[in-house]
């Protein structure tokens, strides 16, 4: 009895020992550290709109002098295991709103190896001058904080730091550079810097060449200088550094022509979109033998894409748009099996799309439009690209076939753009799409073209928007042939901001149903053998800027108001329309006339027979709406992920 006792003392005191082994996991923090913590959290308030990231919390708010003292365990804090000295805190996307100013606390944590400022709004500060005070720094990230004015020399003072973030300091309204490298300069500044492993001074204004001194940088892994206003020649040293696996130097005004790359290199991701290159792409890019991405759009690149880049068979994104390529496009691609992302767009590539593309099965995106590519091409082949969701060929000298069936199930599109493809029939395969968000299947008059996306108004406020305007809600199905009744149906693609079925074969009446488009900019549906009256209901779409009915049958008084603002060409070519701005005056205010029966017919054949699936593309659209509607708030958040994910598409192509 007594030995079965002792046996579960020894058991208790076996557990106790482990409890407190656990809680003394953390190294006791000095007192004055913790207050110095403690100082520091008091000098900012917290915001929710001072961080960017979807995960943001106040971090700083679980410390407390009424809690655990003992500051070695509190949120974004670490300290040493030995001496218990504060050496890391990470305070990064934290809601810390306020000045920073020299005298701050933090300034007291001498004993700091790592820090991160990282996504507060530190309300234009300087970056104070006190930072020399943290000889230890290994790891410094002041980014995307809104620090603003010179980069202060004492930063060079920190000859321990491997690791130094300095980018995305811009103003959160207008988005501009508001931090400067200028005196010092760059290589003032980081003359005793030269050991850094990973550098970003991404958005701060340096406007100078390309700092000679880069080239001295032989441990660096990471090097981002987009957005800095450099100029000149990208020197041929930078490619060679031994260690660089990410280059990024796009939207620069570098000029001068791609090097020869004589060795095999660590590069995996090379970015330089948005230059003032020019020259072709050397055939010795295959010595890049690890080079994953490649973004070179808008870059004034010309000549032939060389055979070679066949043998980069690492290849996941490619991004050669907008460049002055000629020639045909390699069948070497074929190779590139790996391939994600293939952006050609608004070249001059000419002759037939290679007969290997359907060998790039990975394809999620494959953008082919505004070339000079001909031929005839089986559509099959892109069919077969199961995984392909945004696809685009419009605008070049194709000439698509359709078969009538499709085998399988055929891909689920995002963007699907066959504008000027000489489409025979109208593609099968749309009916069983469910998550359209631009369809473009324009006919064969050169959008007519209007830029119905450049601005916008929300709420009343007209705002311009030229980088988006490929991810707004269009339907374009003007110029073709289609037959039949526009559906009610239509009512639901809520998020719609132009609707485009001009030029068709369209009878019936204009259904009231559209009044329920609340976001609608562009409504044409001119050149049809629609009647009936214009619905008084469509005086609901407070949005709308471009309106046209002209040459159809419709009859009846013009709604006032609003639609009187439209001119008369929106109008003329109806033999019954009446009113402001037409010069037929009406007789007795009669109400708009029903659809005329003759022309009220069976809508099979119709293009809109397909219902439920009007709807579901509407989704897609009310989402994209829904970012739009978003956009002050969507700004800083997607700064935060072109940070954190370094997504092409967040950085706003300036050319
Ligand atoms: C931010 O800066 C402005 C202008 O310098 C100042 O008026 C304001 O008090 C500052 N806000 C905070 C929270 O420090
Ligand atoms: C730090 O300096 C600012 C002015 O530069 C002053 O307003 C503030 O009170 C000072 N804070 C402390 C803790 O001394
Ligand atoms: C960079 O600074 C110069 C002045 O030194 C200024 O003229 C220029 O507009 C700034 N560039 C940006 C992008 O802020
Ligand atoms: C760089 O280091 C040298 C030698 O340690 C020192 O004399 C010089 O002042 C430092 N330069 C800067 C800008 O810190
Ligand atoms: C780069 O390093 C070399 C030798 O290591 C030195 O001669 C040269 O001056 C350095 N370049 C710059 C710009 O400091
Ligand atoms: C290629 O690099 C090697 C060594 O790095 C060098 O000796 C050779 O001159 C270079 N060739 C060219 C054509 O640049
Ligand atoms: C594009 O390249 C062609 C030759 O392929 C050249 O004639 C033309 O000037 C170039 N255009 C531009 C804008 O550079
Ligand atoms: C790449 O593709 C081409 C033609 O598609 C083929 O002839 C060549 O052998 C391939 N190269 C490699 C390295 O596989
Ligand atoms: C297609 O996408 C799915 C889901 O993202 C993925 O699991 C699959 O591996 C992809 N197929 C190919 C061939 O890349
Ligand atoms: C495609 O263009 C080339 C010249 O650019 C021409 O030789 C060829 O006949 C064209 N093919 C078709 C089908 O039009
Ligand atoms: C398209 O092809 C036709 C006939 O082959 C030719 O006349 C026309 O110029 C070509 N258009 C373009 C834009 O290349
Ligand atoms: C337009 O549709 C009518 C029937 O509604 C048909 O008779 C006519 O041929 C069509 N017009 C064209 C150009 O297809």
């Amino acid at each position: 009895m007594l030995k079965k006792r002792f046996v579960c003392l020894l058991i208790l005191a076996y557990f106790l020992l482990i409890i407190l082994r656990f809680s003394s996991s953390h190294p006791l923090c000095h007192a004055n550290e913790r207050s110095s913590l403690l100082q520091f959290k008091a000098s900012f308030s917290i915001d929710k709109s001072a961080s960017g990231d979807p995960s943001a919390y106040p971090k700083a708010a679980s410390w407390t002098r009424r809690g655990t003292t003992n500051c070695c365990s509190w949120d974004g804090v670490e300290c040493d295991e030995d001496t218990g000295h504060v050496i890391g805190l990470d305070m990064s996307s934290s809601f810390l709103y306020g000045n920073f100013d020299s005298n701050n606390s933090l300034f007291k944590l001498v004993h700091l190896e790592e820090l991160s400022l990282a996504d507060n709004h530190f309300n234009y500060s300087q970056i104070p001058t006190a930072i020399k005070q943290l000889p230890m720094l290994t790891h410094l990230d002041l980014s995307f904080s809104v620090f603003s004015g010179q980069i202060p020399s004492e930063i060079s003072g920190l000859s321990h730091l491997s690791y130094l973030d300095l980018s995305q300091n811009v103003d959160p309204d207008s988005e501009e550079s508001i931090l400067e490298l200028k005196t010092p300069d760059f290589n003032s500044l980081f003359q005793n810097l030269t050991g850094l492993e990973e550098l970003s001074l991404s958005d701060v204004n340096i406007s100078s060449t390309v700092p000679s001194l880069l080239a001295n940088f032989s441990s660096l892994t990471y090097l981002s200088l987009i957005s800095c206003g450099l100029k000149g020649k990208l020197p041929v040293e930078i490619f060679q550094l031994p260690n660089l696996q990410i280059l990024k130097v796009g939207f620069n005004d570098l000029t001068g022509e791609l090097p020869y790359f004589n060795q095999s290199s660590a590069l995996e991701v090379l970015s330089l979109e948005a230059n003032s290159f020019s020259g072709e792409i050397p055939t010795s890019i295959e010595k890049l033998d690890h080079l994953i991405e490649l973004y070179a759009y808008s870059c004034d690149l010309s000549g032939p894409i060389p055979f070679s880049i066949g043998n980069l068979k690492q290849f996941k994104h490619l991004d050669l748009g907008e460049n002055n390529f000629s020639g045909p496009i390699p069948p070497s691609f074929g190779n590139l099996t790996q391939l994600i992302f293939l952006d050609l767009s608004s070249n001059h590539f000419s002759g037939p799309i290679p007969s290997s593309f359907p060998k790039l099965i990975k394809l999620n995106l494959l953008f082919l439009d505004g070339n000079d590519l001909n031929e005839t091409v089986d559509f099959d082949m892109f069919l077969r690209l199961k995984n392909l969701t945004s696809l685009a060929l419009s605008n070049n000298n194709l000439s698509i076939l359709i078969r009538p069936s499709v085998d399988g199930t055929p891909p689920q599109y995002t963007t699907l753009k066959l504008s000027h493809c000489n489409l025979s029939v109208f593609p099968d395969f749309l009916w069983q799409q469910e998550r359209m968000e631009n369809l473009q299947l324009q006919g064969s008059t050169l959008r007519l073209i209007y830029r119905y996306s450049t601005t916008i108004r929300i709420k009343g406020v007209t705002r311009y928007y030229d980088v988006i305007n490929e991810e707004l809600c269009i339907i374009d199905l003007s110029n073709n042939n289609f037959g039949g009744e526009i559906p009610e149906v239509i009512g639901e693609l809520k998020g719609l901001h132009a609707l485009d079925l001009s030029n068709n074969n369209l009878t019936g009446g204009i259904p009231s149903a559209l009044a329920n488009l609340e976001a609608l900019e562009s409504l044409d549906l001119s050149q049809n053998k629609l009647s009936g009256g214009i619905p008084q209901e469509l005086t609901q779409l407070n949005f709308l800027q471009y309106f046209n009915v002209s040459h159809n049958r419709l009859a009846g008084p013009i709604p006032a108001n609003h639609f009187q603002t439209f001119g008369s060409s929106s109008y003329e070519g109806n033999m019954g329309l009446c009113g402001i701005p037409l010069p037929i005056k009406c007789g007795n205010f009669e109400p708009a006339l029903p659809p005329s029966q003759e022309e009220q017919e069976d809508s099979s054949g119709s293009v809109f027979q397909f219902g439920w699936k009007v709807v579901a593309i509407g989704y897609g659209c009310g989402f994209v709406v829904g970012v739009l509607i978003g956009h002050a708030v969507i700004t800083r958040n997607s700064r935060w992920f072109a940070k954190f994910f370094r997504v092409k598409n967040l950085y706003v192509r300036r050319k």
